[in-house]
């Protein structure tokens, strides 16, 4: 190529992909706005993503469901440039239940932030999501915040991370001042003391004072000798940053701060620029990577009908594995080996979009009006010799929730089923079916029950069907295959269900009683999905 600037192996070393995992509440909107903030992507005042005084406003919510609730049930991705580096941060959804989204957004991912509240430490949906990164080998960063406030030393935080993922925290930076009365940090790497400020509410990036040890001891007191002999014992335990160890998902490079005053933000801003990997050459499924520079090839990772109201219209959510895409060019799917345009490519910031005319790894494109895509397509440049991606299959999560699904008036039944088959290709929820009942009354699987709620909402509102959803007595799934699916389904508490892609899912009315199935009939298929179980 005789543009460098368009050489996709040297855009690719610029890119930074990354999704913030976090429990509810433990500052995931907080920190993804002032990411936007340092990212001069918000002008210089925060306060977009999240309105002041409580109510959430509008960068990522588009659905009625959402300002209702104010939540963000949907991911976008936002992108921003930072030092010179082009940053997309995938925003994975912040409401207190999963959703199969919440997965398939680290797919797209190249690294995690997870943020704990230094209160709270590790808490259940962390913990869930953190296998997810453990399972794709999805390296990690982890940023304690609310230092601002009481909460857990640091010592006892580190402990609880290595106890319980099995990962050996790395502190890049280390707090001077307990939780509640925060001072600064000390950066490991340069030593230097770095004295932060409070700003109101944080809207402006918090100003810095770097102080050299001396100072700091007389001004700190106490807070200072504590830190810098924590300082000193993570020195002597070798807790240093690893990337090799990093990269492996073995290690985690930590750092302190408070999202909402800005303490420690920039730190961990720099941090993901420094160890974030760029986007590699993918894997594909014979173990082969496809380079960066190959032809444009994407995964689709997400599918979103509905995002206009006006406009009725449909994304596809695309990450960019190799190439430089052209707004345009003719790309095919491999599953249907059917084109579609790539005319309506868009960047999505929020609820503005943009029209993008070149795209490169690791950003995420909008494919207004690609109706063909469905989640997990890998996606390429078509051509005489077009090659087929050969991306491997993006896992299917256990879903955990069934209930049947009926139309409440019969004479809407087209439009259900219409709605149900829309939704089970965009993966909003699995949809099953049995032999009997067939279409007339699905199983509808979920990873987290809010999947049922949209659902709902969406076939009443977007298909003109309401439904009914009764209970089942399932609460476990496993996959198995034709094979085993008549012994299964002969047996009392279990039933053989099937995906549209003819993936068969045995059901189960309690672990227990899989349990004991899998150990009187070892023959059996039975295997586990991503994300499954222990986790709850
Ligand atoms: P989430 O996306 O992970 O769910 O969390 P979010 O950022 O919405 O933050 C949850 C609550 O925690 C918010 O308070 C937010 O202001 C607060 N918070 C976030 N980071 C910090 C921090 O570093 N220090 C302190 N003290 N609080 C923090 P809220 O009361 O729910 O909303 P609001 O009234 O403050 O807007």
């Amino acid at each position: 190529m005789t543009d460098p600037s368009c050489d996709p192996t040297a855009e690719a070393a610029r890119r930074r992909t990354f999704a913030i995992i976090s429990h509810p509440d433990a500052g995931k909107t907080t920190l993804t706005e002032k990411f936007l903030l340092y990212g001069g992507a918000l002008g210089k005042e925060a306060g977009t993503v999240k309105a002041r005084g409580g109510r959430r406003s509008a960068t990522s919510d588009w659905m009625d469901l959402e300002q209702q609730r104010g939540i963000s049930i949907t991911s976008t991705v936002l992108q921003f440039n930072y030092s010179d580096r082009v940053v997309n941060l995938l925003d994975t959804p912040g409401h207190r239940d999963f959703s199969e989204d919440t997965y398939r957004v680290l797919a797209a991912a190249d690294a995690a932030v997870m943020v704990l509240d230094a209160a709270k430490g590790i808490e259940p949906q962390t913990l869930k999501l953190f296998e997810v990164c453990r399972e794709r080998e999805i390296p990690f960063l982890t940023f304690i915040n609310k230092w601002d406030r009481p909460g857990k030393g640091p010592l006892e935080l580190l402990d609880e991370i290595e106890e319980t993922l099995v990962v050996e925290p790395t502190p890049v930076t280390w707090p001077v001042g307990i939780p509640g009365d925060f001072r600064g940090v000390i950066h490991r790497g340069t030593g230097a003391y770095t004295r932060f400020e409070r700003t109101a509410r944080g809207a402006t990036m918090a100003p810095e004072e770097e102080v050299d040890a001396e100072q700091a001891a007389t001004d700190e007191g106490e807070s200072w000798t504590t830190a810098a002999e924590e300082v000193e014992l993570l020195n002597e335990l070798g807790r240093t940053v690893d990337t090799k160890t990093f990269l492996a998902g073995e290690s985690t490079p930590l750092f302190f701060g408070s999202a909402l005053t800005n303490f420690g933000v920039r730190f961990l801003l720099d941090g993901v620029i420094d160890l974030v990997p760029s986007p590699a050459p993918r894997q594909l499924a014979d173990g082969s990577r496809r380079a960066l520079d190959a032809p444009f090839s994407g995964l689709v990772f997400k599918v979103q009908a509905g995002m206009d109201k006006a406009h009725r219209d449909r994304i596809a959510f695309v990450r960019v594995c190799s190439g430089r895409f052209e707004r345009g060019i003719t790309a095919v799917a491999d599953r249907t080996k059917r084109q579609f345009s790539t005319k309506y490519a868009q960047t999505m910031f929020g609820q503005d979009r943009d029209t993008v005319d070149d795209a490169y790894p690791g950003d995420v494109l909008g494919l207004v009006n690609a109706n063909d895509l469905r989640v997990g397509d890998a996606v390429y440049l078509d051509g005489p010799n077009a090659p087929s991606s050969g991306f491997p299959e993006l896992p299917a999560f256990a879903p955990e929730h069934f209930m049947r699904a009926r139309v409440k008036d019969t004479s809407k039944f087209k439009q259900f089923r219409k709605g149900v088959a829309q939704l089970d290709e965009e993966g909003a929820i699995q949809v099953l079916r049995d032999e009997d009942l067939g279409d007339q009354a699905p199983v509808l699987a979920a990873v987290g029950p809010m999947q049922f709620e949209v659902a709902t909402y969406r076939l009443e509102n977007e298909f003109g069907a309401p439904i009914e959803l009764t209970a089942t007595p399932y609460t476990i799934a496993r996959k198995t295959d034709d094979a085993s699916a008549p012994a299964l389904n002969a047996m009392q508490g279990v039933s053989v269900l099937s995906r549209h892609d003819g993936t068969r899912l045995a059901l189960f009315e309690s672990k227990y009683w899989m349990d004991r199935v899998l150990a009187d009939h070892p023959d059996l298929t039975l295997s586990r999905m991503v994300a499954e179980g222990g986790l709850n």
